[in-house]
């Protein structure tokens, strides 16, 4: 039984909410979800409430390299060319993520021998080959991903070893070579809550742009929880980005109510809470100046196929549905407000 039948779920009037009419339809801005491919695919309520909620998608992970580049001399587009098709064909905006990341590597880059020219080669190759297949279809990538640690240096990982520190800038200019209309983002955690980090990201960023590199927007991820929400930190995080003319995509939004893994039982409290974080984020967001609003994405649609539970290995409610596909609180919430 769906714990709404509960506690119930009422819009801002204490009227019975529920999801008739789409968020994407009462939202001034984009609204997007993560989508995992086999649940688009084989699970019908998933793919209804992407189908009628969501105007933007973001690969949750058929468009990573492991998955799109699994060996040096193959790509594998079938699926990736299947979301493509459903998003063009439904009037639905993708946004590619990601392609320069150092997680969920295919093996032969892992493995890769060669020399820094030869990394290079292969950089280049594979940044070209993919936007350069969806030119004129996706509208916007997460070109780097999470490329910086909390304290605001560049992270070590094998792209920055392997190319050296100027990675990023590379992988920013061969994606406009490649596509010079496509919306060109960095994407990464914590931007939204540490300003040593953002302040980093924000000043190479600038550093880029001084040397004539594309750089359309900044994805701040607002992977967040009802322990350490701060609606402060928020306002102060979304307009450091649109004053400095980067567009402002909340790229992976879900809000953990369990994040110290322990054996919660889900009440009504955590729920109301978690509505409340949700409309304040909303409301933030829509202070933002209309030419900077790239939209709001949630990393995932029910709460049973959150990267949360299998990543971490615990129970949490982090997203707009819950396990029975019914929209939670914060789905009522935000649709009040927007
Ligand atoms: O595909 C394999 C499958 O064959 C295997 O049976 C199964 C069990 O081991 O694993 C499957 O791979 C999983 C993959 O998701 C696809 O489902 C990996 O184990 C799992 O680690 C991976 O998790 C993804 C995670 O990125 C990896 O870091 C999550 O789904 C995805 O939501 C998450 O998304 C990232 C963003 O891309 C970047 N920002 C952070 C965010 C959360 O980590």
């Amino acid at each position: 039984m769906s714990i709404l039948s509960i506690y119930g779920c009422v819009d801002s009037d204490n009227l019975p909410c529920d999801d008739s009419t789409a968020l994407s339809k009462v939202s001034e801005f984009p609204l997007g979800t993560a989508i995992k491919w086999d649940e688009f695919q084989l699970d019908t309520n998933y793919f209804h409430i992407a189908k009628t909620q969501f105007s933007s998608y973001t690969p949750e992970n058929i468009f990573k390299s492991e998955n799109l580049h699994p060996t040096r001399y193959n790509y594998n587009w079938e699926q990736a060319d299947s979301l493509m098709s459903f998003c063009l064909n439904n009037s639905k905006r993708l946004h590619g993520h990601t392609l320069i990341w150092h997680k969920q590597l295919p093996q032969w880059i892992i493995d890769f021998q060669g020399n820094k020219s030869e990394w290079e080669e292969i950089f280049r190759l594979h940044i070209i080959t993919i936007v350069q297949h969806f030119k004129g279809k996706i509208k916007s990538w997460d070109v780097v991903n999470e490329a910086f640690d909390e304290d605001g240096t560049l992270s070590n990982t094998l792209w920055k070893e392997k190319i050296g520190p100027g990675y990023i800038e590379k992988a920013f200019r061969y994606a406009e070579e490649a596509d010079p209309e496509c919306l060109l983002f960095y994407n990464d955690f914590n931007l939204e809550s540490n300003p040593v980090k953002r302040t980093a990201v924000l000043n190479y960023l600038d550093h880029l742009r001084s040397r004539g590199v594309k750089v359309d927007g900044i994805g701040l991820q607002m992977h967040i929880d009802v322990i350490t929400a701060d609606a402060t930190l928020y306002a102060l995080a979304f307009r450091s980005v649109y004053e400095k003319n980067y567009q402002l995509h909340l790229s992976e939004l879900d809000i953990s109510l369990n994040p110290s893994g322990k054996n919660i039982v889900l009440n009504e409290e955590l729920l109301l809470q978690q509505a409340d974080i949700m409309g304040k984020i909303v409301n933030l967001y829509k202070q933002v100046p209309l030419p900077y609003q790239y939209g709001i994405t949630f990393w995932g649609i029910s709460d049973k196929n959150s990267w949360i539970r299998s990543n971490y290995n615990r129970m949490d409610y982090p997203l707009l549905y819950d396990d029975q596909y019914n929209p939670k609180p914060a789905y009522c919430k935000i649709k009040s407000i927007l």
